[in-house]
C-alpha cells in the first residue's frame, strides 16, 4: 500500500507518474513510453506465522500483490529485513529462502537488498514490475453494473492473531498459511487479460476499507452480500471469541461511518469485514456482460474467484 504523506507533492511536474501518492493505488506507475510503464511498491512486516520459511513467504507473496493488484508483472526484487542480532542464523536463512522462492515462483529475481537490525524482526521486498498503461488496473476504475470478485477468502487476521494467543487450531494454521502464501499471479494476469480496469488487492484496511477506496475513487457505490463472502473454515469461531486484531478495530474506527450494514449482521459478523488481510486476494470489478464467460476462464485457469456484490450507482459501500 502506498499512503500519502504530503500533501505539497505537484503530480503535474511529473506528467509521465501515471499514479503517484495522489491517488490511493497500490504502486507507483511511471510510463516509460507507449506501451510500458514501471510497477514500483514496496511491503515489510513483522512475522504473521511461526515457521521462518512461510514467514518469507508470505511476505514477498504480499509485496508482489500490489503489482498484481496494478495488473501488472513483477520481474525484479530487492530484500528489506530488520533482523535481531541474536536471532539464531538458521531462523535467518529460512525467511530469505522462503522470500527467494515464492519470487522464482512469480519469475522475479532478487537482485540484493539490505538488512539492518532491529529487536523484532520485519521482512518484505522492494518490487518492480512492468504495465501495459493501457490495461492498467486501479481503484478508480469501476463502474455502476460491475459485478465484484474476490479471490481469495477472508478471516486472515482472527485466524493468525488466534496464532499468536496460542487458541488456533493446528489445521486452521495451515489452511491460513497456504492462502496467504498464494500469489495473486494467475487473477492478477487473468484481470490484463480481460481488459479488467477496477481492481486491487485486500490487505490491512479489510474488505470493507479498500471496497471504501474503490467506491470514493470510482464515485460508485459497493454492494457485498454477506452470504456470498467466503471465509476460512473457523474464521466465524475466532471472530466470535473476538480474536481479532488491533488493525480491525481501526479499521471500523475509520471506515465504519461509509458502511450501511443489514440490521440481520452480528456484530462479529461485521467486524470480520474489517478484518486486516495479509497477502489476501484481489478483488476485482467484472462488467456484467462478460461475467460469464470471466467465471469460465477463472476455472480454466484454476483462479480461486466468488461473486461477492456488485457496484451501483451513489457513494460508500452497503452490506446486504
Ligand atoms: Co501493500
Ligand atoms: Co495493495
Amino acid at each position: 500500500m502506498l499512503r500519502p504523506v504530503s500533501d505539497s507533492f505537484d503530480p503535474a511536474g511529473y506528467p509521465d507518474l501515471l499514479v503517484g501518492m495522489g491517488s490511493p493505488d497500490d504502486a507507483a506507475v511511471w510510463k516509460l513510453d507507449d506501451r510500458r510503464a514501471l510497477v514500483v511498491t514496496t511491503d515489510f512486516f513483522t512475522p504473521v506465522v511461526d515457521d521462518p520459511y512461510a514467514y518469507g513467504a508470505i511476505a514477498a507473496a504480499n509485496s508482489l500483490s500490489d503489482i498484481y493488484a496494478m495488473g501488472g508483472k513483477p520481474f525484479l526484487a530487492l530484500n528489506i529485513a530488520a533482523l535481531p542480532p541474536d536471532l539464531p542464523p538458521e531462523i535467518t536463512s529460512e525467511i530469505i529462502r522462503g522470500g527467494a522462492e515464492k519470487a522464482r515462483e512469480a519469475g522475479v529475481v532478487i537482485a540484493g537488498g539490505h538488512t539492518i537490525q532491529d529487536t523484532e524482526p520485519k521482512y518484505g521486498l522492494v518490487a518492480l514490475g512492468f504495465v501495459d498503461p493501457d490495461r492498467m488496473l486501479s481503484k478508480g476504475g469501476v463502474r455502476p453494473g460491475d459485478r465484484l470478485v474476490l479471490t481469495k477468502p477472508l478471516g486472515f487476521g482472527v485466524t493468525t492473531t488466534a496464532l499468536k494467543r496460542g487458541t488456533a487450531d493446528e489445521e486452521d494454521v495451515r489452511e491460513v498459511t497456504e492462502w496467504m502464501m498464494r500469489l495473486n499471479a494467475s487473477a492478477g494476469q487473468l484481470a490484463s487479460d480481460f481488459g479488467l480496469s477496477g481492481g486491487t488487492d485486500v490487505t490491512g484496511f479489510s474488505l470493507l476499507g479498500h471496497g471504501y477506496e474503490m467506491a470514493s475513487a470510482s464515485g460508485v457505490k459497493l454492494v457485498f452480500r454477506y452470504d456470498q463472502i467466503p471465509f476460512l473454515q473457523n474464521a466465524g469461531h475466532y471472530a466470535r471469541q473476538w480474536t481479532f486484531p488491533g488493525g480491525a478495530a481501526d479499521n471500523r474506527l475509520w471506515f465504519g461511518q461509509h458502511v450501511s450494514f443489514s440490521p440481520r449482521l452480528e456484530e462479529w459478523q461485521q467486524m470480520l469485514l474489517f478484518d486486516p488481510q495479509t497477502s489476501g486476494g484481489l478483488l476485482l470489478a467484472v462488467p456484467q456482460d462478460r461475467l460469464e464467460d470471466f467465471l469460465t476462464r477463472a476455472k480454466e485457469r484454476k483462479v480461486t474467484v466468488w461473486v461477492i456484490g456488485e457496484a451501483v450507482p451513489g457513494q460508500g459501500v452497503t452490506v446486504e
